[in-house]
């Protein structure tokens, strides 16, 4: 009773000096840097002592979570530190997306989102309070829910809308980008159309794994003509389309396993990698399966290898041919034509007509099958056809 009496009177002092800090305008701060531009108050009526307790609460465990978050690649992949400029400081730190979400979150071509995110020069990792807002909401839901707007690197396919319920808020982030310079990718070309690459990232960022959930048709790989392309049950299931990402990534922990807030599937355990597939073998899907030796639907499609590591495995030889034609440097860079790792607006990396285009499609699809990081998992059916028609293509001449 006593310690709860302190933990409050804790935080009630705290209170008092977090609304002292609350002005109309908060002090100015050294240029380009935010300052208490986020505050966002707390909740009529709310408890502080429901989340900050001393002990561990079973409401929400929030002590408990906060050691699962701080194992997630959100914090261990370092970038939030040094990719915390406008506009990266958008997506890579908290402090960014707070601002991004505060503005309704504008599209990610340059100048919307300029105008609302500010470098973030200490900033903290993807954390609580950019997926929650637990102080205005005075709970854990998610910040959005809304469904998102996909930017199309694709040339003759619109921006797609994607719904994934609690996995939106994922999405808000893991989406493609422009960067403002760098060519979409066609879908068709006339015997003398040119797809000029002037830069050695040419890629639609890292975010492409609902893309990748879309699928067929809605501009995620480049689809070879003649060819038909499906997709995985994945895309369509309902569990999915209502909670997105967190189905899989955020399987509650079990005996001996990981989970939850790590948001990982895969992970170090001894010298091995363990997997936790509570969320694909929960009621409904998956009976019983290792995503390791993973042989479902698509078993065929891949001589019973298993997605995960057939896809993996056929990456490399991708990468291999993309290589041996001089389109991949080999530290996975787009090469221009003069041989280097630097393609650019003076010596960009030019594919000619139809046939040209089909190589600059498996170069593509090589980046966005990677990016996607999933080995193929997300959309089996719809990355493997993709990856086997990439490799037919580079083999050809
Ligand atoms: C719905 C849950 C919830 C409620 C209710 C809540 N908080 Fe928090 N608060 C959090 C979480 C989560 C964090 C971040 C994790 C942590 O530091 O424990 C946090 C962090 C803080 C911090 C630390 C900020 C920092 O810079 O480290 C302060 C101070 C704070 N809360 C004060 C309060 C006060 C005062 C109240 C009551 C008026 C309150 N909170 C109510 C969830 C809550
Ligand atoms: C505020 C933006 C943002 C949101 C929201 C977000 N992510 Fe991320 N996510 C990132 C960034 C940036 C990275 C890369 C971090 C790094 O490497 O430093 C990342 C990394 C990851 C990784 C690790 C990837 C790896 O290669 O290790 C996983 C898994 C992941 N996110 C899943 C999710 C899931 C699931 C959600 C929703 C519950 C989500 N993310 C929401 C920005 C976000
Ligand atoms: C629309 C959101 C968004 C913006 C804006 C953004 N990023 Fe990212 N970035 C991500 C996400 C999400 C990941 C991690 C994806 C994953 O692991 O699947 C990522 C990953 C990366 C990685 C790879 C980390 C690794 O090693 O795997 C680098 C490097 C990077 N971003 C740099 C930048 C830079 C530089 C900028 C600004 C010019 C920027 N990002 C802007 C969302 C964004
Ligand atoms: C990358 C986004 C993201 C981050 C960061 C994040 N959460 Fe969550 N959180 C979610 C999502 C999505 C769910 C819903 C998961 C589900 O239902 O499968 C959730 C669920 C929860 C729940 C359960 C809520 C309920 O009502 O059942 C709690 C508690 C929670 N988060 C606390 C935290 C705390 C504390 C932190 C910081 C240490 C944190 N979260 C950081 C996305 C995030
Ligand atoms: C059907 C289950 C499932 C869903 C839903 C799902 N993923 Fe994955 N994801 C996986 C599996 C399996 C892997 C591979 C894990 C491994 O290889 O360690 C993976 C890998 C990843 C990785 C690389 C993680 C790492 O540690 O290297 C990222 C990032 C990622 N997913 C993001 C997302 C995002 C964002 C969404 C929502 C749009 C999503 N995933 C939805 C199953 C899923």
């Amino acid at each position: 009773m006593t310690q709860r009496f302190l933990a409050l009177s804790t935080v009630a002092v705290v209170l008092m000096a977090l609304s002292a800090c609350r002005g109309p305008e908060g002090p100015q701060g050294p240029s380009g840097e935010s300052t208490v531009v986020n505050l966002e108050g707390f909740a009529p009526g709310i408890n502080c002592g429901n989340c900050h307790n001393p002990d561990i609460d079973t409401t929400y465990y929030v002590w408990a979570v906060k050691y699962q978050w701080a194992q997630a690649g959100h914090v261990t992949g370092g970038t939030f530190d040094d990719r915390n400029t406008a506009p990266c400081s958008g997506c890579h730190t908290s402090e960014g997306f707070v601002q991004r979400a505060k503005a309704g979150f504008p599209p990610q071509s340059l100048p919307a989102v300029w105008s609302v995110v500010t470098n973030q020069y200490r900033p903290s990792p993807v954390g609580c309070f950019a997926c929650h807002s637990p102080h205005s909401k005075g709970d854990f839901s998610r910040r959005t829910e809304a469904s998102v707007v996909l930017w199309s690197p694709m040339e003759g396919i619109s921006d797609q809308t994607i719904n994934l319920g609690k996995g939106n808020i994922c999405l808000n982030c893991h989406q493609p980008r422009s960067s403002g310079f760098t060519p979409k990718m066609k879908t068709t070309a006339g015997a003398t159309d040119t797809l000029k690459i002037t830069t050695n990232r040419w890629y639609p960022h890292y975010g492409v794994q609902g893309l990748m959930f879309l699928g067929a048709g809605k501009g995620g790989g480049f689809e070879f003509p003649g060819k038909a392309y499906v997709n995985s049950p994945h895309s369509t299931q309902s569990g999915i389309t209502q909670s997105g990402c967190p189905t899989c990534h955020m399987a509650q922990p079990v005996s001996g396993g990981n989970g939850g807030h790590t948001n990982v599937i895969g992970y170090p355990s001894g010298t091995t990698t363990a997997y936790n597939t509570n969320g694909c073998r929960q009621s409904g899907c998956h009976a019983t399966m290792n995503v390791d030796t993973y042989v479902g639907t698509s078993g065929t499609l891949t001589g019973g290898m298993g997605a995960h590591k057939y896809v993996h495995e056929y990456l490399d030889t991708l990468a291999t041919l993309l290589q041996a034609k001089g389109i991949l440097s080999s530290s996975g860079l787009v090469q221009a034509n003069n041989g280097t790792s630097s393609a650019s607006s003076s010596s960009p990396r030019t594919f000619v007509g139809p046939a040209g285009l089909r190589k600059a499609g498996a170069l593509y699809n090589y980046f966005f099958i990677e990016h996607d990081k999933s080995g193929g998992i997300h959309n089996p059916q719809y990355a493997i056809q993709l990856l086997n028609d990439s490799i037919e293509e580079m083999r050809k001449p």
